[in-house]
């Protein structure tokens, strides 16, 4: 098998332009605790917690007081709706923090709103996950993976293992329908086998990005076409935890009766790789919450590097997840 770990990309600055005119600023009216404290607030609106990967973006983002005792944080959890994120974007509006920081739970429809912000004079961050708006104005700075790329290195794994030339018969458990990190890998994805005339996806279907739709989907695929699945690709962990299950239920070996790669990186995926259970997994790396720190602190100082911020995240293979087991931290 020749795996290799991608050399970490650290913090790559696609492009750099300065925040729009007049947002945010040392002289922003925050809510009432903040003006008295003089701390700069920072209100994130968070997809939900719908994954291992969520749960530690989430206690990342939560460290943002103890990282930097300047900042104070409004925290809000939209349950994986866009509605409540739209309705959190408004209050934080409304109560005048100094930042927006968004994790958008689906790329489209925010136009309306984060027109709201820049109205308000209130700099938006993008985290993890990305927006599509007309007007990029609406939004200052963006940090989180290239999920386009994850896709593609996942793809690399399958390649590496079998060859160009194999004769695949691949199921694809998506993420949620219509999010950066499904748009973005299955693009990747797809593209890059592109190259392989005998890979095929014979089954593809959304599981949310949960272990128990991961699970349900992958019962389903299993039932119907069960002997001739040779690979699993999942667009996160957590889902591809709830398939192992349902391979293991059916009678097959995951990992060695199905090829899995999958994306995140959380310790249970590495047990099971180091079990043997799975074969391949793309890191996506949630602690983002020193880099918001770094990004708002410079969007408040009007001295923004970058605007496009991509994380740093590596490759691994069995051999290796052993061995990076205890070193995970989420
Ligand atoms: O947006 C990041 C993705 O969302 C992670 O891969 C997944 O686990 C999460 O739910």
């Amino acid at each position: 098998m020749k795996f290799k770990k991608i050399a970490a990309l650290a913090a790559t600055a696609v492009l750099t332009v300065g925040i729009f005119a007049g947002c945010g600023g040392a002289s922003q009216q925050t809510s009432s605790s903040n003006s008295s404290s003089k701390k700069k607030v920072i209100g994130f609106a968070q997809v939900g917690a719908e994954s291992g990967w969520r749960t530690a973006e989430t206690s990342s983002i939560k460290e943002i007081p103890k990282l930097d005792p300047n900042f104070e944080l409004k925290f809000s959890d939209g349950q994986q709706k866009q509605e409540n994120q739209i309705k959190a974007i408004r209050s934080f509006i409304a109560e005048k923090v100094d930042i927006i920081a968004l994790d958008p739970v689906v790329e489209t429809g925010w136009d309306t709103v984060l027109k709201e912000a820049k109205n308000a004079k209130i700099p938006v961050v993008i985290v993890d996950r990305n927006v599509k708006v007309a007007d990029n104005s609406l939004v200052t700075a963006f940090l989180g993976s290239d999920m386009e790329e994850e896709g593609k290195r996942a793809a690399k794994v399958v390649i590496d293992k079998f060859g160009k030339d194999a004769k695949l018969n691949i199921a694809e458990l998506q993420g949620t329908v219509g999010s950066t990190a499904m748009i973005g890998r299955q693009k990747g994805f797809n593209e890059t086998i592109k190259d392989c005339p005998n890979y095929k996806i014979i089954k593809s279907q959304t599981g949310d990005f949960t272990r128990a739709k991961g699970k349900e989907v992958m019962e389903a695929f299993l039932k119907s076409d069960g002997d001739k699945i040779n690979v699993l690709w999942s667009h996160n962990d957590d889902m591809a935890v709830g398939a192992i299950q349902a391979i293991e239920e059916y009678g097959k070996k995951p990992g060695k009766d199905i090829f899995i790669v999958s994306v995140d990186g959380i310790k249970d995926m590495f047990k099971l790789m180091a079990d043997g259970k799975s074969n391949g997994i793309v890191e996506c790396n949630p602690l983002l919450g020193p880099q918001l720190v770094e990004t708002s602190k410079q969007v408040l100082s009007g001295k923004l590097k970058d605007k496009i911020v991509h994380t740093k995240e590596g490759v691994f293979t069995q051999d290796q997840a052993k061995k990076e087991l205890p070193n995970r931290k989420y």
